[in-house]
């Protein structure tokens, strides 16, 4: 492989300390050189994947355990294939096929897992906090892989990775000063959380748009700019990130229907030239074509990164799971397996 750019000096510690934390529960825990790091890590991911042999044996001999209590296409398959492509043993745990169906709770469920001697438990739930509840009761790092409406922070990431290669792509190599704007169900989405939280770690600047019963009260604490117009919230953005309904979260009627929400907030070609004329287009999928965003614009070739977002999605894995077990296999945290290249 090409050697890798070094870090800018004084980014992130180096050498022999660990990475301050076992689990990775949500963006909020992390620190923005923390973020710099998990992505500056998932760089080496990326090369890989994107040659004929992509197996390593970095995490060879450790049991990585998904356990998915939601339904999941991108974030479970991604996780599985980040932990095998390492040489780890991976096994998924589909609740609908689990003795949870048979009443069993989470925390003996966790203490069922934790007996098995996992090395890492990945988990999605419904339920926001039920992540760290099973973090406080298993031996092993645990990884969010999105807990109810609370966070997502792989998500971000990986959203995070993607919107850094495009920018690199225009010559521009920091987020500071970019304008976002986040629209759809503000309310239920924990990948908005967790993008206002690393967004703006990075220096961004997050605007964010929903209609007014999905607007949560209150967003303007975390330092975003809401709009209900979608058109005023367009002018000026850099990059339009679009998320789905949540009506797996919604109990009664939060919208007239999607066409309503369509015409109001659906992300056209017509509304995306009201944004600035090369703005990036982001989704986290799963898409809802022809509601919160078009084909023509979700297709659009140069300017959507939609596919590029599921691509880092298996690269900030492999990150996330090879610096967090780190600590399990004796090697020194801050230290990229790769350093040698660096000098
Ligand atoms: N973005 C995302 O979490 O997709 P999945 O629900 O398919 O994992």
């Amino acid at each position: 492989m090409p050697p890798i750019q070094p870090p800018a000096a004084g980014r992130y510690p180096a050498g022999g300390l660990a990475f301050p934390h076992r689990d990775l529960l949500g963006i909020g825990q992390l620190q923005t050189h923390e973020i710099l790091y998990l992505l500056d890590e998932a760089e080496q991911w990326v090369r890989l994947n994107r040659m004929p042999s992509k197996h390593t044996d970095v995490l060879s001999g450790l049991t990585i355990i998904n356990a998915f209590f939601e339904n999941s296409t991108r974030t479970l398959l991604s996780f599985e294939i980040a932990g095998k492509r390492l040489g780890a043993d991976v096994v998924n745990m589909h609740a609908a096929q689990s003795s949870v169906k048979k009443g069993e709770t989470l925390i003996d469920t966790a203490m069922t897992l934790n007996a098995m001697r996992a090395d890492a438990i990945v988990i999605r739930h419904s339920s926001s906090g039920a992540v760290a509840l099973i973090a406080g009761r298993v031996d092993c790092p645990v990884l969010n892989a999105g807990d109810g409406q609370h966070e997502h922070p792989t998500q971000a990431l990986l959203d995070a990775l993607a919107l850094r290669h495009k920018l690199r792509e225009g010559g521009r190599e920091e987020f500071n000063g970019l304008r976002v704007t986040i629209c759809g169900d503000i309310l239920h989405s924990r990948v908005a959380r967790s993008n206002i939280l690393s967004l703006q770690a990075l220096g961004a600047v997050v605007r964010v748009c929903a209609p007014p019963a999905l607007m949560p009260m209150g967003i303007e604490a975390m330092g975003v700019e809401p709009f209900h117009s979608f058109d005023a919230a367009l002018d000026g953005a850099e990059v339009v990130m679009m998320l789905r309904l949540q009506n797996e979260r919604m109990q009664g009627q939060f919208v007239p229907s999607p066409r309503e929400f369509r015409h109001l907030y659906g992300l056209t070609p017509q509304r995306l030239a009201l944004a600035e004329p090369d703005a990036i287009v982001m989704h986290p999928g799963p898409m809802n074509r022809g509601v919160e965003i078009d084909s023509e614009v979700a297709d659009l070739a140069g300017r959507s990164i939609i596919t590029d977002q599921v691509e880092m999605g298996v690269a900030i894995r492999m990150a996330c799971l090879d610096v967090l077990t780190r600590r399990a296999r004796g090697v020194p945290g801050w230290a990229p397996v790769n350093r040698a290249q660096w000098v």
